[in-house]
């Protein structure tokens, strides 16, 4: 557990340059990162941006994005791929064919969801998942409820998503798609490394489920418990419930 006084962004973003630096990336053997999306890693993606403009290259870097929603048309201000392009991918060096953000367009989304489970696996696996968590305890889009060892799949949002997410569209809650294409917390698991970003006093419950209450499948983040690496970066209004 990681505490910072104030921003997380600044340390968050120093563990990922140095990750992928140590790790020295080449075309045969690319690092390959998991990546949310949100309010919380705004100021991570600004800072991954000045180490860019510095001399960090994301050419050898694979991006996994974590979820997606269905039904919103790629090039809509809300979708993921219109966030992931406008505060990463359009600043960095980047190509195209490494970004992978799933479809919620696709006409089989089932089909999408595997190809996505496949596409990594091709990849030999994700080095390191970075994730935010909403005030439910859910990570990418694994609502309350969702099986520990789920994999890349359709899921329905809840109703304290949708609210969460009405600023977003309007203030009007059925603007809020219903769905969203996910991967599993198996898939998250399954990464080598999982670093959770946890910010504000609203997150403090979340947090502790992360952490200290035991492993439940109503926090879908606590299953971060049973991984063997994982680093949570937070600030001091998140430790309010710790
Ligand atoms: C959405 C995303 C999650 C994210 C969560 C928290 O539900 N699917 O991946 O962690 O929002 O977002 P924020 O950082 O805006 O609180």
């Amino acid at each position: 557990l990681i505490v910072c006084e104030k921003e997380i962004a600044p340390w968050a973003a120093r563990y990922i340059k140095q990750r992928i630096e140590d790790f020295a990336p080449t075309s045969d053997r690319p690092f390959v990162l998991g990546l949310p999306t949100g309010s919380t890693p705004l100021k991570l993606y600004q800072k991954l941006i000045e180490f860019h403009q510095q001399g960090l290259s994301f050419k050898h870097v694979v991006t996994f994005n974590m979820d997606e929603y269905v039904g919103l048309p790629e090039d809509h201000p809300q979708s993921y791929h219109t966030y992931m392009h406008q505060h990463l991918f359009d600043h960095v060096d980047i190509p195209r064919e490494n970004i992978h953000i799933l479809n919620g367009n696709a006409p089989d989304l089932e089909a999408e969801c595997q190809q996505y489970e496949d596409q990594i696996k091709a990849f030999g696996g994700v080095e390191l998942f970075v994730g935010g968590v909403g005030e439910d305890g859910h990570i990418a889009f694994n609502e309350p409820g969702s099986s520990l060892q789920s994999r890349t799949r359709v899921k329905p949002l809840t109703y304290s998503t949708r609210l969460a997410n009405a600023r977003f569209f309007d203030n009007d809650l059925e603007k809020v798609p219903k769905l969203a294409l996910t991967v599993g917390v198996g898939t998250i698991m399954d990464a080598r490394e999982v670093m959770i970003l946890v910010q504000g006093f609203h997150k403090s419950i979340a947090l502790a489920h992360a952490i200290e209450a035991g492993i439940n499948h109503m926090w879908t983040i606590s299953a971060l418990q049973l991984h063997p690496h994982s680093i949570v970066v937070c600030d001091e209004d998140a430790t309010m419930e710790l």
